[in-house]
């Protein structure tokens, strides 16, 4: 049932401050005076210990799922203070590549039925790894298969091309980070920010989703263009291969995610008037080089849009003009959720004015059951 919207990607977009909320019920803890703010994941929590004591997390997935995971890597890395690697699960599968018995590995798939990371799945259990999944499906067949794990609970998805399992699926892997990361006082207080973020940013990204018809007038601007780079680097290099990925996928333009530190090692050969390039520059980390890469995107003419931190658009396109998206900040960390919510609207809003079909592209099916 579609409601009130004219397509499941866009109902489904529109859904995600309803289904972030879903995916936290009863899983964050506020605390009071006397206990901290903590959060629960009934399916781990007996294992948890096993977890910290294991030599690394390797993430497993496909298409959005490796995303979300990528997005959730450096929070993990932070708060786990383990090595967290990422695998493709074609390509772990391709190269056989070393998974061993103290390895954490945690299989990614909002569907849990997703041939390649299903079969990823026996073969780290024939390794005798600890496997952990992380789906939207109750009784799939990673639910099933895995030790443990947690269920993203966003609601049934339709649009072939995922948008609110992604945020949920960040979402969940930032309380995985907690979970593991909860018995360190060193970091107490960066816990308890990224919490009361949590808390917060369901109202978040109602607010970013206002941003509905500017980024149908940005569409309108690259209706027939033939290709659309994406820069991203830190929490947000994700967001760069996620936005892309989408684009690509339903409005079926090409459309390339760039590591932006990467920029001088080859894609800036491309930059010149005409090719439309999205920089992603909220406030973090990363923000000062990213406004060297635009300074030097500028100096090629590079026709850029870039996304900032609300009340940046001022000040964040040194050296020319462009055009600015403006979203709400929130910690650092959960940023990737808030910043693919225009990039969604985006490729929906291409998708539809170029005519395509935005809920089934061609060639391609919701969950992907065959190698
Ligand atoms: C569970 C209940 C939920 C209830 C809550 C009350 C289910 C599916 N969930 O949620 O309805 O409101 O308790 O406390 O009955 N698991 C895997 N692999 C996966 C995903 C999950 O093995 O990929 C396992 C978990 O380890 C756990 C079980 O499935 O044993 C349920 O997981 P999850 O729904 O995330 O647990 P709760 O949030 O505790
Ligand atoms: O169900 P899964 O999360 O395992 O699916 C993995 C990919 O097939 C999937 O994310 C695909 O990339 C989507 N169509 C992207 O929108």
């Amino acid at each position: 049932n579609k409601g009130n919207y004219e397509h499941y990607m866009q109902k489904e977009i529109h859904e995600q401050p309803e289904s972030l909320k879903t995916t936290m019920r009863g899983r964050l803890i506020r605390g009071d005076s006397s206990k901290s703010k903590t959060v629960l994941l009934g399916g781990l929590k007996d294992h948890l210990k096993t977890i910290r004591r294991s030599r690394r997390i390797v993430f497993i997935g496909c298409g959005t799922s490796y995303n979300a995971a990528l997005a959730a890597r450096p929070i993990l890395e932070e708060l786990s203070g383990m090595p967290v690697t990422m695998e493709i699960a074609s390509d772990l599968l391709d190269r056989q590549g070393p998974i061993y018995r103290e390895d954490t590995s945690v299989f990614v798939s909002q569907s849990g039925e997703t041939a390649d990371t299903l079969h990823a799945l026996e073969y780290a259990l024939e390794n005798g790894a600890l496997c952990v999944g992380i789906t939207n499906t109750v009784g799939s067949a990673i639910a099933r298969n895995t030790h443990c794990g947690v269920h993203i609970n966003a609601g049934c998805e339709i649009g072939v091309a995922s948008t609110k399992a992604y945020t949920s699926q960040i979402v969940v892997m930032a309380m995985l980070a907690l979970a593991i990361g909860g018995d360190t006082i060193s970091s107490e207080s960066r816990r308890e920010a990224i919490i009361d973020s949590l808390f917060d940013l369901p109202n978040k990204v109602r607010e970013v989703l206002k941003l509905d018809q500017e980024m149908k007038d940005i569409a309108q601007l690259l209706i027939a263009e033939q290709s659309l780079l994406v820069f991203g680097r830190g929490y947000n290099y994700a967001t760069a291969l996620e936005g892309a990925l989408k684009v690509k996928e339903v409005a079926l333009m090409h459309s390339e995610g760039i590591l932006a530190g990467e920029m001088k090692h080859g894609p800036l050969a491309l930059v010149d008037e005409t090719l439309p390039i999205v920089v992603i520059a909220t406030r973090d980390a990363c923000f000062s080089k990213q406004q060297s890469v635009i300074q030097q995107l500028h100096a090629r003419k590079g026709r850029l849009i870039v996304m900032c931190s609300k009340g940046d658009a001022a000040s964040v396109c040194v050296g020319g003009s462009c055009r600015v998206i403006e979203v709400p900040q929130v910690e650092d960390c959960l940023q990737p959720v808030i910043n693919i919510v225009p990039l969604q609207l985006l490729a929906y809003h291409l998708t539809v004015l170029r005519g395509y079909n935005v809920d089934q592209p061609r060639n391609l099916a919701k969950s992907v059951t065959t190698q």
